[in-house]
């Protein structure tokens, strides 16, 4: 709290709005006492400037493309973290002592196995069906397989729910893959790394050895620290309202995963590779920029654009090392995919349209390349995108849990149906 006020004049009365001051960012305006005082609400969709909680996770400065995680820039973390000491940081606050670390480390990898009954659950899914719902009904059902930790209430079992998610989403994700393609689920292996075992999961078959290569582990590794958390996103969001009504940790998770399969979030990674597809080669990208740039189209570039991100997002950055480097190690750097992405990047950048609606590459943009290139089909990469979230919603539901100011996340609305009108018997309709 400040000593600064703000004023609000209203049919010629006078309201006090406290003015809030976070550590980092814009102030903001307390209007909690409003509707009580004034009688009025306030109108915001899309939340474009409403606060619905306090926060110590994430901190994101859209103006100059700033992302920090409890403090840290995304930027040093990518380059000397990795994704489990994210998680940890995130979790809980501060970066891990060595030996944190690998308590940690010890308490996710020993729940990466899910309950053998779970295999059968997958079964009743058709097979094309697509990994995403697959996802929000197994995740939802974790709630029907692990009772020992559905209490809210009692801080030890929202430990153990923490835990259980970051651990076994990878193995859900791989067996939501391996079943779609028709080959035999397979079990994790505890002595590899986070990503590592993900990718065995996903791409071992019992016939032959699998070796993790290392080069794909740790882009791996880059793209879910990358992707780990984003302040109160639409999916954090929908976690944190879930949550809200006293809802368990794996239903919370559950309605995440709903919300990030959209074209407009999450979705947004499959939905621009799809694009870089479709598109195919350079000389088609300026007949793209005009179907962009009109309305009428209904056509947006993908991976473009960002609510919060009005300079660059940094993530994109990174990411564009990533696929640099990937496919350089990998021996494809002259993947036709890269090259359309960097053409329409360029061609975007110079444009006056996307240049004055600051519309930038965002992380999904170069992501897509990457998995596609590590051999994921492109209905995998929101799946992805899930794992490395999940710690980000978890650490912000035992955020707002802990929160004693927690109340039911309940907006108003400004209602512009009929006025108050009398039932109409049905043979005078
Ligand atoms: N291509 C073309 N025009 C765009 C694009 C785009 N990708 N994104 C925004 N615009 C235009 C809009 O038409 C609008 O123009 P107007 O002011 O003339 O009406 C203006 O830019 C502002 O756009 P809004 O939709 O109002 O911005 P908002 O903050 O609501 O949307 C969003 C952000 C949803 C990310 C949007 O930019 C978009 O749809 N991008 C493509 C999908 C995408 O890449 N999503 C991933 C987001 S990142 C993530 O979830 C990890």
């Amino acid at each position: 709290m400040s000593d600064k006020v703000a004023k609000l004049e209203l049919d010629g009365k006078t309201y006090d709005l406290p003015v809030l001051k976070p550590t980092l960012g814009p102030d903001v305006l307390d209007i909690r006492k409003l509707y009580a005082e004034a009688d009025v609400f306030t109108f915001d969709p899309g939340f474009t400037s409403t606060a619905a909680c306090e926060s110590a996770i994430t901190y994101i400065d859209g103006d100059v493309g700033e992302l920090l995680y409890r403090g840290y820039p995304i930027e040093q973390l990518a380059e000397k973290s990795t994704h489990l000491e994210v998680c940890y940081l995130l979790l809980y606050g501060e970066l891990p002592t060595a030996a944190q670390l690998a308590d940690f480390t010890q308490r996710v990898t020993k729940h990466t196995m899910v309950h053998e009954q779970m295999h059968y659950f997958f079964r009743g899914f058709r097979r094309d069906a697509h990994p995403m719902a697959t996802m929000v009904g197994v995740v939802g059902a974790m709630a029907a397989f692990y009772h020992d930790s559905t209490d809210i209430n009692d801080p030890w079992q929202r430990e153990v729910a923490a835990i259980r998610m970051i651990a076994k989403l990878p193995t859900i994700a791989a067996m939501a893959y391996k079943y779609s393609v028709g080959q035999p689920f397979v079990y994790p292996k505890n002595a590899l790394s986070y990503a590592g075992n993900f990718l065995q999961m996903c791409f071992a078959v019992p016939a032959e050895e699998y070796v993790v290569n290392p080069i794909l582990e740790k882009a791996m590794d880059r793209i879910m620290m990358l992707h780990a958390d984003h302040e109160q996103n639409a999916s954090t969001s929908t976690v944190r309202l879930a949550g809200s009504s006293g809802a368990n940790p794996f239903a919370c998770i559950a309605a995440g995963i709903a919300c990030l399969w959209g074209p407009a979030h999450g979705g947004a990674n499959q939905a621009c590779l799809e694009m870089l597809k479709e598109i195919g080669t350079v000389d088609r990208i300026p007949e793209y920029i005009a179907k962009a740039k009109d309305k009428s189209s209904g056509f947006r570039l993908m991976g473009f654009g960002h609510r919060v991100y009005k300079n660059f997002d940094p993530r994109a950055k990174v990411m564009k090392e990533s696929a640099d480097e990937v496919l350089g190690l990998l021996g494809i750097e002259n993947n036709p995919l890269l090259q359309v992405a960097k053409e329409l990047e360029r061609i975007a950048l110079e444009d006056d349209y996307f240049v004055s609606k600051k519309l930038y590459p965002n992380v999904d943009f170069y992501s897509g390349i990457i998995l596609e290139a590590m051999g994921f089909p492109t209905s995998m990469f929101t799946p992805i995108f899930a794992i490395s979230r999940t710690v980000g919603w978890i650490s912000q539901w035992k955020e707002m849990i802990a929160d004693k100011n927690q109340k039911i996340g309940r907006p108003r609305q400004l209602y512009i149906g009929p006025q108050k009108r009398d039932y109409v018997d049905l043979r005078h309709r």
